[in-house]
C-alpha cells in the first residue's frame, strides 16, 4: 500500500533522513521505533506532503506522491495523527470530529464515523460538548486518533501517540490500537516507546540518526531486547 524508497530529507546542511526504504502492506500494522531526533516526524511530514524530500519516492497504492500536494493526500486515503495531536482546543469534542471529516462526501458517512469514534472511545461521547482543550492528556490523544479516523482512511499514520502520557494511559492507547488492528485498518505507528509499538505492530523498523538500523518482526524484536538496547 505504501512504498518508501530512498527518502532523504535535509534541513540546510543537516541530513535528518538518510535514504530510507520502507514498505507497508495492506492490512498490516508497521511500527517505526526511534529515539528523539531520529527523523521520525520528518518522515511523517514527507508522507503527508508537508516536507518535500530531497531524494527518493513515496508511492501510495501504486501512485507516486511526488507531485500530489498535502491537501489532496487525505482524499487519497492517507490520514495522519500529528505529533502534539493537532486539536482545536476551544472547539468542542464534536466540532473537532466534524473538522476531521470535512472532506467526506456525505452527511451519512459523517454521522456513521462519529458514532464509530464514540463506540471506540465512549468517554468522548460523554464529553461531546466539552472544549477539547479541557480534556485530560489521554482523552485528548483519543480525540486526536478519532479526528484522524473521521476521514475513513486507508492508511492511518500516528506520530508518537504515547508522548507525554502516563503508563496507564499508554496501555489504554495500546488496547485501542489493537482494536483498530482487528478492523483490518492499515497502520504506520511511529513511536519512541518500543514496548507499546511491539504490542501493536507486526513488523518493526528501528530508526536512529535518519537511518534504518534494523528491520524484523515485532515478535523477534520483543524476544531480543538487546537489539533495542544496543540501537536506541
Ligand atoms: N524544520 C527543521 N529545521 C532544522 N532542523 C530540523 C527541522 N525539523 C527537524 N529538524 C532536525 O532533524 C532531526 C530529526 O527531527 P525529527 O524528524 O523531528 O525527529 P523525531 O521525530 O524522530 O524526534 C533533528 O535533529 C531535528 O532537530
Ligand atoms: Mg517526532
Amino acid at each position: 500500500m505504501l512504498e518508501i524508497s530512498g527518502i532523504t530529507i535535509r534541513y540546510g546542511p543537516f541530513l535528518a533522513v538518510n535514504a530510507i526504504d520502507l514498505r507497508v502492506n495492506e492490512g498490516e500494522i508497521v511500527g517505526i521505533v526511534g529515539p528523539n531526533g531520529a527523523g521520525k516526524t520528518s518522515l511523517v511530514k514527507a508522507i503527508g506532503g508537508i516536507v518535500r524530500p530531497d531524494a527518493g519516492r513515496i508511492v501510495f497504492q501504486s501512485r507516486d506522491l511526488s507531485d500530489v500536494p498535502a491537501h489532496l493526500r487525505i482524499g487519497l486515503g492517507i490520514s495522519i495523527v500529528p505529533e502534539g495531536r493537532g486539536l482545536f482546543p476551544r472547539m468542542s469534542v464534536e466540532e473537532n470530529l466534524l473538522m476531521g471529516g470535512y472532506a467526506l462526501a456525505s452527511a451519512e458517512e459523517m454521522a456513521r464515523n462519529i458514532e464509530r469514534c464514540f463506540a471506540l472511545f465512549p468517554v468522548l461521547a460523554e464529553r461531546r460538548r466539552q472544549a477539547a482543550g479541557t480534556l485530560s492528556g489521554g482523552q485528548q490523544q483519543m480525540l486526536a486518533i478519532s479526528i484522524g479516523l473521521m476521514s475513513t482512511p486507508k492508511l492511518f499514520v500516528l506520530d508518537e501517540p504515547s508522548l507525554g502520557l502516563a503508563p496507564i494511559v499508554i496501555a489504554e492507547i495500546g488496547r485501542t490500537l489493537r482494536k483498530l488492528r482487528e478492523t483490518g485498518l492499515t497502520v504506520l505507528l511511529i513511536e519512541q516507546n518500543a514496548k507499546l509499538t511491539c504490542s501493536v505492530a507486526q513488523r518493526i523498523y528501528i530508526l536512529t540518526s535518519g537511518i534504518v538500523r534494523h528491520h524484523d518482526t515485532a515478535d523477534r524484536v520483543m524476544a531480543s531486547p538487546e537489539v533495542l538496547e544496543h540501537l536506541i
